[in-house]
């Protein structure tokens, strides 16, 4: 059995606004607890502003969590402050929405690839370096590897430079990759690429990735286990295969019923209504009871809590 990577435990973000004068919390990350094994393509899945940036951020550490530990690979990294730590930059990497934003447009990509493997002492020659560099790209089809690395970034279109970015992030050896809607800015025609390139260099370095995503079809085709969130709390964790075969959380199923591989029936049979609620100090029960088809009276006073059923799922529900 593969080992534990990253231990999530009762995991808290709250962010402070004011509503009417008054000051609440948006609960957009609340008492998240998961854990991520070694090699494993862990995806996150909800609609917008279900906190999973939030969540991304913690672990990644350019945001502090309220209350909760963070393990990687048995070492507590929560409750430290690491937005400078070299060390810990190299044993995890972020891979933004936007590539335009991840790389400075000044800078030709050559230089923004070889800096941070530099500082990061992947080698101390420059013509190692490069001749990395150069493998790397050629191995993911990013040819001519020269002429795209003299390039500035708005010289490449946005599938290449995400690709790029991916690279640059993978020539880093690093342990744990968080990956935030990386494909959802691009073409549909250039995300498969995108795609394979996350799957066939996650597969070679061995590293565990937290896959965060909107788009249950992209969830499904890249990840081993998702994890379905809802304002703030977890709905289900199940494989990919058993989500789409056969969700159980009704939420789950609602995010199914936008699949292009399910009947017509399922479509109808999964499909809710009414619009997503942000957690603003959010009444107790079950953050899904104002939408869910089959809520009960119990749902608006009891929270339900995340049990196992079979098959390593677990699902928040008290009646599926
Ligand atoms: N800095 C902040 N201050 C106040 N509220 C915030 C802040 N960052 C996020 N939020 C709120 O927290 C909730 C979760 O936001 P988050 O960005 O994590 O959602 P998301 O699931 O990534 O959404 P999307 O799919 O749109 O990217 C939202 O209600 C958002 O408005
Ligand atoms: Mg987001």
């Amino acid at each position: 059995m593969a080992r534990n990577i990253l231990e999530v435990k009762n995991l808290v973000k709250y962010f402070p606004v004011r509503k009417f004068g008054k000051k609440q919390f948006v609960k957009a990350v609340d008492n998240l607890s998961f854990s991520i094994r070694d090699g494993e393509i862990f995806g996150v899945l909800g609609e917008s502003g279900c906190g999973k940036s939030t969540l991304g951020r913690v672990i990644n550490r350019l945001e502090q969590e309220q209350s909760g530990t963070i393990e990687l690979l048995g070492e507590t990294i929560s409750g430290k402050e690491y937005r400078k730590d070299r060390e810990f930059r190299r044993k995890m990497q972020m891979v933004f929405q936007n590539p335009y934003d991840s790389f400075d447009p000044r800078v030709m990509i050559y230089k923004s690839i070889d800096l941070p493997m530099k500082i990061n002492g992947i080698d101390s020659s420059p013509e190692n370096r490069l001749a990395k560099m150069i493998e790397t790209m050629n191995h993911a089809k990013l040819t001519p590897a020269e002429g795209l690395l003299t390039r500035y970034p708005h010289e490449l279109s946005g599938g290449q430079l995400q690709r790029i970015s991916i690279l640059r992030s993978v020539l880093l050896n690093p342990k744990f990759i968080v990956a935030d809607e990386c494909v959802s800015m691009l073409d549909v025609s250039v995300r498969a690429g995108v795609l394979n390139l996350l799957l066939s260099t996650q597969k070679e370095l061995g590293s565990a990735m937290l896959f965060i995503t909107h788009d249950i079809s992209v969830a499904t085709y890249i990840c081993g286990r998702i994890m379905v969130l809802y304002a703030g709390k977890i709905m289900e964790i199940a494989s990919g295969e058993d989500i789409l075969r056969s969700p159980l959380h009704p939420y789950s199923r609602a995010l199914v019923s936008y699949s292009p591989t399910i009947t017509r029936e399922e479509k109808q049979r999964y499909r809710i209504s009414g619009e997503v609620v942000t957690p603003i100090d959010p009444p107790p029960g079950c953050r899904f009871a104002s939408r869910c088809p089959i809520v009960q009276k119990k749902c608006a006073v009891e929270e339900p809590t995340l049990r196992p059923m079979g098959n390593n799922r677990q699902v928040a529900c008290h009646y599926v």
